[in-house]
């Protein structure tokens, strides 16, 4: 179904608009206080952008529809500022579907982006992420997790330790274990059937992440 490029504009516009509009009244749970810059609608809309191109990489080599892809990609988050984290992959669902609906796009477009979308963050079991998830649901998953490794993950996670005032060694804490620690617990988790490029690209990032705390300890040795 083809998209012109005003519509995929169109799309990140709107999302944009969301983010920020939610964020003027968004209430974040107690426990979620700590962790700018996670929570802001800019670091949210970027991670969207992250997020789409790195679909576009994966595509290129793992296949599956590249509309369907980017169109999931830059939804799939446009929920964070309009409820609980836990349901953000069906309500993000929703919103893409009732915008893509407005919009007069065709009916199972609609209903392959709304389920790559939910699928990034359900509960369903494993079996169905080995089994029976589209390639659509599996590429955005291994986009999501990029974003959150390499580069972006660590200058994130400086940010959020100076915000929270830790120092060293609570940083380097920090980064073994929701940097590294998430690829590495992702990749062997066994869940989830990684496509050969995705795969590819979070043990990239990881090692990217490796090489910098290795270059660190070296540097900070008393401490790290
Ligand atoms: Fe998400
Ligand atoms: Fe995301």
């Amino acid at each position: 179904m083809p998209l012109a490029q005003e519509d995929l504009a169109g799309f990140t516009a709107h999302v944009r608009k969301a983010m920020f509009d939610g964020a003027r009244t968004h209430r974040w749970p107690d426990n979620f206080t700590n962790l700018w810059p996670n929570i802001t609608p800019e670091y949210r809309f970027q991670h969207t952008l992250h997020v789409l191109k790195f679909v576009e990489m994966l595509q290129r080599e793992d296949g599956g529809d590249l509309e369907v892809l980017q169109t999931s990609a830059i939804f799939h988050d446009v929920s964070h500022f309009s409820c609980h984290y836990d349901v953000h992959g069906r309500v993000s669902a929703e919103m893409a579907r009732t915008y893509l609906v407005e919009r007069g796009l065709d009916s199972t477009f609609v209903d392959r982006v709304y389920q790559t979308i939910d699928d990034h963050a359900s509960d369903k079991p494993p079996s169905y992420y080995l089994t029976d998830a589209p390639v659509e649901s599996i590429i955005l998953i291994e986009a999501d997790l990029a974003d959150k490794l390499g580069p972006n993950g660590v200058v994130t996670h400086l940010l959020l330790s100076g915000y929270n005032r830790r120092l060293w060694q609570a940083t380097n804490e920090a980064l073994e274990r929701f940097v590294i620690g998430r690829g590495e617990r992702a990749l062997s988790s066994g869940k989830i059937r990684w496509t050969p490029a995705g795969r590819r690209l979070i043990e990239e990032r990881l090692a990217w992440v490796r090489r910098f705390l290795g270059e660190i300890r070296e540097d900070i040795a008393c401490v790290f």
